[in-house]
């Protein structure tokens, strides 16, 4: 089995994530949101079910072979049956699309391959009947090239625009030479991150691609056009955003190279694109990006007070070196920053290593002074759970153990869509249908992300029911005949019935809603359990087995007896005759409430 390492690699280059909270009992049918009350209504992401859209491959409405917002307003009903609360949409404003929509030309528009405002403004009204958000991705760090603010930068050292981008002489330069690049920065994307500009006589540094030039943030401008563009959003009823690349927001300075990271025998390692491994530390979670997030805090708190019942949520992309770094990202008590910075150190373990998980559980539930983890293992830069924890036998009962890891722990669950039922990565098998450049630049090392960016699988209809186009912009996987969601919903053994029973539990359960999260059995190398408790409500206990060997768990639960009443177990597993005695099958799955 391959271990691709996209974002494993794009993530250890940084250093490398209802109905509202329920308040009713526990088989109460979910609240209707003019049923839930005002504190919750507040508090409705902290137990919040985010599914992550990449829009080119979710729904094609219009048969051009890429999806588009008005696919995702059909799909709605699906969203809401499978429980989700918001759904994060990735860039559908104006782009090249050299990074598929991370650069962005036009932020206070739709691309037209995905609709138009009027269409966005449907999505919402449509998302808001279902009591579903609708978030979305806000890139601060960079632009496109093809932004107009970048077009004017670049004409001139004198534009008024010229000091919103990160502009520097070369090393050596003179008349005739462009001398060498300031220093020896890279791109996350390979090769040097500074561009020389032939116009001008400067280069332009860009952490990612060349088409995506940095934007520089000790410009007070810059920072009065988010505040701006972030309350046009909000004006148009979004529930939030997710921001991009938060920490690449600063660069030192002093222009300082970075390190090269070395092997054990001391030598540097070579990337995918066949430069030394830079360490990031000088271009990576610099401190002056805390002050940037608490102000686009309180431009959302100060929107969200005038206008909206309910909380909207920023969310950040937050790849860091530990737990403490992530602590800070929820800012102190009286400039808050994210509500909820994805936890990356729980979804990138990419093995199932008991004591790594039992580890980082431990620390998201102790170490972020009480703050809300927001759990996350997929995304459209890794390759799929298959790759990354599956074995090819036994991979929906992985998938069924990572599910649960997810929405069976505390906090806010944010997952990638596909994973419901399964999808696979299907990375290209030759360079010349590469679309994600990375995939171009790394062949073969690094194949580029599409190999997760593969059309939804609706159906076993053409194109899986994704699109009505001769062919689609990535190709669909031919597992589609049988991996999907019609399949899936007939069966009553199926992941995406696993999902579903597992987010209405998140739901409806109080321990499971707001309980606090206990590591149980913490000798166990095999099976990772934890207990789930809140003052007044049943606790309730949860064991998943990381081997494909049968395992049998004893826990004891301190103040309780030994029986437990199934919430949710593994298809076929045995009910426990008690807690002393729970069978759990290969990567089997026992969620279980303690009785008094
Ligand atoms: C996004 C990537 C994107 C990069 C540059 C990220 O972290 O998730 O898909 O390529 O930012 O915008
Ligand atoms: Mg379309």
């Amino acid at each position: 089995m391959i271990l691709k390492k996209t974002i494993a690699g794009f993530a250890s280059a940084l250093f490398l994530a209802a109905v509202t909270l329920a308040a009713g009992g526990q088989s109460a049918p979910m609240k209707t949101a003019s049923q839930t009350s005002a504190a919750s209504e507040q508090n409705w992401w902290k137990n919040a079910v985010i599914y992550e859209i990449y829009p080119r491959s979710f729904q094609d409405s219009n048969g051009d072979g890429v999806g588009d917002l008005n696919g995702i307003t059909r799909r709605l009903d699906y969203l809401k049956e499978l429980g989700v609360d918001a759904v994060w949409l990735t860039p559908i404003y104006p782009s090249p699309q050299v990074d598929f929509g991370y650069d962005i030309s036009d932020y206070k528009n739709i691309d037209p391959q995905y609709g138009t405002l009027a269409d966005f403004d449907r999505l919402i009204a449509e998302a808001n009947k279902r009591h579903i958000r609708i978030l979305m991705d806000m890139v601060m760090n960079h632009t496109s090239d093809q932004h107009k603010w970048f077009l004017q930068s670049r004409s001139s050292r004198t534009n008024p625009y010229r000091d919103w981008y990160v502009w520097h002489d070369g090393k050596g330069e003179t008349n005739t030479s462009k001398g060498e690049p300031p220093n020896n920065w890279q791109s996350l994307f390979g090769h040097s991150a500074w561009q020389w500009d032939a116009k001008t006589r400067q280069y332009y540094y860009h952490k990612f691609y060349i088409q995506q030039p940095d934007l520089n943030w000790n410009n007070p401008k810059v920072h009065a056009a988010f505040e701006d563009i972030v309350r046009f959003w909000l004006a148009r009823g979004v529930g939030g955003f997710r921001f991009d690349a938060i920490t690449t927001l600063y660069e030192d300075p002093n222009l300082t190279d970075e390190g090269i990271v070395k092997d054990s025998s001391g030598n540097p390692i070579i990337n995918a694109y066949g430069d030394p491994q830079l360490d990031n530390s000088k271009t990576d979670n610099l401190p002056g990006l805390h002050p940037v997030v608490q102000e686009m805090r309180a431009t959302a708190d100060a929107f969200n007070s005038n206008r909206f019942p309910g909380t909207r949520v920023l969310i950040g992309e937050t790849y860091l070196p530990n737990i403490a770094e992530l602590a800070k990202m929820y800012g102190p008590p009286k400039t808050p920053e994210f509500e909820l910075p994805m936890d990356t150190q729980v979804g990138l373990i990419n093995k199932l290593d008991v004591a790594a998980f039992r580890a980082k559980l431990t620390d998201v539930e102790t170490r972020i002074g009480g703050h809300t983890p927001m759990l996350v293992f997929d995304n459209h830069d890794n390759a799929r759970l298959d790759m990354r924890y599956g074995d090819g036998v036994h991979d929906t009962d992985i998938q069924r153990v990572i599910s649960t890891i997810l929405f069976a722990s505390r906090g806010a669950a944010l997952f990638y869509y596909g994973d419901e039922i399964g999808m696979k990565t299907t990375p290209p098998t030759r360079k010349e249908d590469v679309k994600d450049p990375i995939g171009i630049t790394g062949w073969p090392r690094e194949k580029g992300r599409d190999g997760e960016r593969t059309p939804m699988q609706w159906d076993a209809s053409a194109n899986a029911g994704f699109s009505s186009a001769a062919s689609t912009w990535l190709p669909v996987p031919p597992n589609y005949t049988t991996l999907n969601v019609q399949a899936a919903e007939a069966d009553p053994n199926s992941l995406l019935a696993w999902y579903k029973s597992l987010i209405r539990l998140k739901k409806t359960t109080p321990a499971l809603a707001r309980g606090d999260n206990e590591m149980l059995d913490t000798a166990n190398t095999k099976v990772l359990s934890w207990l789930r408790k809140t003052p007044g409500e049943p606790a309730v206990v949860v064991s998943v087995n990381f081997t494909a060997e049968p395992q049998t768990v004893s826990l004891t639960v301190p103040g309780s007896g030994s029986q437990a009443k199934t919430l949710l177990k593994t298809p076929g597993a045995p009910d426990p005759s008690s807690l002393q005695a729970i069978e759990l099958g290969p990567y089997g799955v026992y969620v279980g409430e303690v009785q008094p």
